[in-house]
């Protein structure tokens, strides 16, 4: 399986904070950002990995990384996203890397206390199609919420004003290559985006997801209030720990 960390955007929500540097370079707690998702998807075995990056301060992210001898990894894989074209056209920027390989795509500003070994290897199991990693949070509305029929997933509904379950669809994907055929068939949202929300529909459409709770805390650090959490959190208990 090869792993993506999406980590481009102007994380404008942060702004001044990222006036003149990106969003997954600030720290968290004794580490800059992208060092989490990088580690959750190395604590998880996946050693091909791409960093796709766009916005401020791309280069520095090289100085920073490198090739990953830090991390243990013999190379790093580097693309650039222009403008704010959302999640889903970020991670078609992966297509020259799949392979027909599956992926699993994290957004960078999502910070896990677990390991997520056991669902990525439950995917490299599945025959085909997608999963999404699921929380239970007090603010479903600030996130993708799934509707549930009984065990099953309908539907997800991108930050919904009445979330209709209380769970969040976290930024932790796994996908089968037919993805990017998904993201070809995709049109841009209300804010202008083609949104990771319409690709995990096109899955549910097809029969094709399934679905796993996440043990341990989660949180994204996109907002002065979640990146003030992720710090108290990392620093109380460490993140990505088996
Ligand atoms: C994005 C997704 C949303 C998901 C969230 C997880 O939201 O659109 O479905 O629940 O990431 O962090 P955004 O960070 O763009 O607000």
């Amino acid at each position: 399986m090869k792993g993506v960390i999406l980590a481009g955007g102007l994380g404008s929500r942060l702004s001044p904070l990222t006036k003149v540097t990106n969003k997954h370079l600030l720290p968290i707690y004794n580490k800059p950002m992208i060092y989490y998702p990088l580690e959750a998807l190395i604590k998880a075995g996946i050693r091909d990995i791409l960093i796709v990056t766009g916005g401020n301060s791309a280069g520095d992210f090289l100085k920073l990384l490198g090739n990953g001898k830090e991390f243990g990894l013999k190379h790093l894989n580097y693309t650039y996203q222009h403008g704010e074209g959302g999640i889903a056209e970020a991670l078609s920027l992966a297509e020259f890397l799949c392979d027909n390989d599956k992926l699993c795509v994290i957004l960078g500003d999502n910070i896990i206390e677990k390991n997520i070994i056991k669902a990525v290897k439950d995917f490299e199991t599945q025959p085909r199609g997608a999963k999404i990693m699921v929380k239970e949070v007090p603010d479903p509305e600030r996130f993708g919420v799934p509707i549930f029929k009984g065990k099953r997933i309908v539907k997800i509904q991108e930050k919904p004003k009445r979330p209709k379950s209380p769970y969040a669809v976290t930024g932790i994907y796994m996908y089968d290559s037919t993805v990017f055929d998904i993201i070809r068939t995709l049109k841009p949202s209300g804010r202008g985006e083609l949104e990771i929300t319409d690709v995990n529909n096109a899955y549910i459409k097809r029969g094709e997801m399934t679905w796993e709770g996440l043990e341990g805390w989660w949180t994204d650090a996109g907002t002065f209030e979640s990146l003030l959490l992720a710090n108290q959190l990392v620093a109380k208990t460490g993140a990505n720990n088996l």
